[in-house]
């Protein structure tokens, strides 16, 4: 398996609910690194282009609302099979219908207020980290370049 990045979010319902540290626990205790991390707030323009796919949902204005009323934590995180094993560590999208032990079942309390995001792919990984970081901010041990 390859070592990949994704793009992991902690949303504003979890931060209202001051949960951004039991959730850093979830992601070092599964194995993750965390190669970057910032505090962010969205505005309503930022939050429809970072989920501009979703754009003819029914649910597009809540989402976008809702991922710009308030500061998130952006992180890239690292490992093999990343995408997967966030996706896997978050459960099902929708809290009721996800596993227990997951994130979401153990926090969320609905599909549009479910705690974390994840990438969903590789393409969409690449798009959503060149979203939040720059190429300086996720560039760590370059075995090829001495310091
Ligand atoms: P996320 O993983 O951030 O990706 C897109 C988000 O849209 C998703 O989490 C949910 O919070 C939200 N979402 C997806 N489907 C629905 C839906 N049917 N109704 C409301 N929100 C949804």
């Amino acid at each position: 398996m390859a070592i990949e990045r994704t793009l992991a979010l902690i949303k504003p319902d979890a931060m209202a609910r001051k949960l951004e540290g039991k959730i850093l626990d979830q992601i070092l205790e599964r194995g993750f690194r965390v190669v970057a991390m910032k505090k962010i707030k969205l505005d309503k323009y930022e939050a429809g282009c970072f989920y501009a796919v979703h754009r003819k949902t029914s649910f597009y204005d809540d989402l976008t609302t809702f991922m710009s009323s308030d500061e998130m934590i952006a992180l890239v995180l690292e490992k093999e099979n990343a995408i997967t094993a966030w996706r896997d560590a978050l459960g099902a999208t929708d809290p009721a219908h996800a596993a227990e032990g997951t994130i979401r079942h153990t926090w969320g309390t609905a599909k549009n207020r479910n705690i974390c995001h994840g990438s969903d792919c590789p393409d969409s990984a690449a798009y959503e980290i060149g979203f939040f970081f720059s190429g300086i901010e996720i560039t760590r041990s370059n075995p090829e370049v001495s310091q």
